[in-house]
């Protein structure tokens, strides 16, 4: 038998191929060690190693992935300027107590034939669904090869992208994929504002303006949750919140059912406020729970 990968950055065992990746995971589960991916596409933050320090509470190992996928950027986004620090990006794995860092290039991913997709059906058609078509399924499609590829016990997702995270609930259930699919807390600078490696791309004038969002989708919530207005009524005054704190165009901003992501229509059941609105150039989203406390 082939042994595994010994390829390393700095500390950090990596591994380039499905073959490598799945040796090492073999080797840990013939050890009776459980398993969690974090899949990632780089330029780490505190909120990824957020769930690589979760996914280490919940198994023996955790597994990182990090792959700029080009199949889920639409044409006119930033794949090409997407920012890359593998190096970087290993030292605070090690940090976090990654055991592995999974980092494929894009043909072991995509070789020549690839022409399979996954679709999720209406609950990726709304919300960003709505504003960057085939972007869901790009995301589907390289987490069920991930999560097929590791065959983890458990895969971590922030719900900072909660579409993206109610997405990949849909798709593992529905395709009886064998793994616990984990949500954690959305982290945050210290003005509330969600930490993302696009924050990067705002002017510092941008930067002020960005926690906005955050207050005006918790204003929407409380309004929500107190009986003060209306679900739409709550609704339209955060859109209203949104253009006078400065932001340049309004995505959505939208009350959903939190399972479902279907339009939430009774403030006593539990919801998700979400919004992706522009400052210039880049694009920001964000979403609380409702009600807030659960
Ligand atoms: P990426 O944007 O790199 O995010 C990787 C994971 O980190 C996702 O699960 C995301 O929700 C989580 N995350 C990002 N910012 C966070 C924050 N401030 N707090 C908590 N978690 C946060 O999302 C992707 O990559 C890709 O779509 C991927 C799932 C890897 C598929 O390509």
């Amino acid at each position: 038998m082939k042994r595994a990968t010994t390829e390393r950055i700095g500390k950090l065992p990596v591994a380039r191929r499905v073959g490598d990746l799945r040796r090492s995971i073999a080797g840990w589960r013939r050890a009776g060690e459980t398993v969690a991916l974090v899949p990632t596409m780089g330029a780490l933050h505190a909120g990824h190693l957020a769930l690589v320090t979760r996914a280490r509470e919940l198994c023996d190992r955790a597994v990182a992935s990090i792959f700029v996928n080009p199949a889920q950027f639409g044409p006119n986004e930033d794949f090409a300027r997407y920012p890359r620090d593998e190096a970087g990006d290993a030292a605070k794995l090690v940090q976090a107590r990654c055991d592995l860092l999974y980092a494929p290039a894009v043909e072991e991913i995509y070789p020549p034939g690839f022409s399979t997709t996954v679709t999720a059906g209406a609950i990726a058609e709304g919300l960003c669904g709505r504003f960057r078509p085939g972007h869901f399924a790009g995301v589907a499609t390289i987490v069920t090869k991930l999560l097929v590829e590791a065959q983890a016990d458990v895969a971590c997702f922030g719900e900072k992208d909660y579409q993206q995270l109610q997405v990949i609930r849909r798709v593992a259930h529905d395709l009886d994929i064998p793994v616990r699919i984990e949500g954690v807390a959305t982290v945050r600078e210290a003005d509330g504002l969600a930490l993302s490696s696009r924050n990067a791309y705002l002017t510092p004038e941008e930067r002020v303006i960005a926690p906005a969002l955050q207050r005006t989708l918790r204003d929407v919530a409380r309004r929500i949750e107190s009986g003060e207005t209306g679900i739409d009524t709550a609704v339209e005054a955060g859109l209203a919140e949104l253009a006078r704190a400065g932001f340049t165009k309004i995505d959505y901003l939208e009350a959903c059912d939190a399972d479902t992501l279907a339009p939430l229509t009774r403030p006593d059941r539990p919801g998700r406020i979400l919004a992706a609105a522009w400052l210039g150039r880049t694009r920001l989203i964000d979403n609380v729970p409702v009600p807030q406390q659960r």
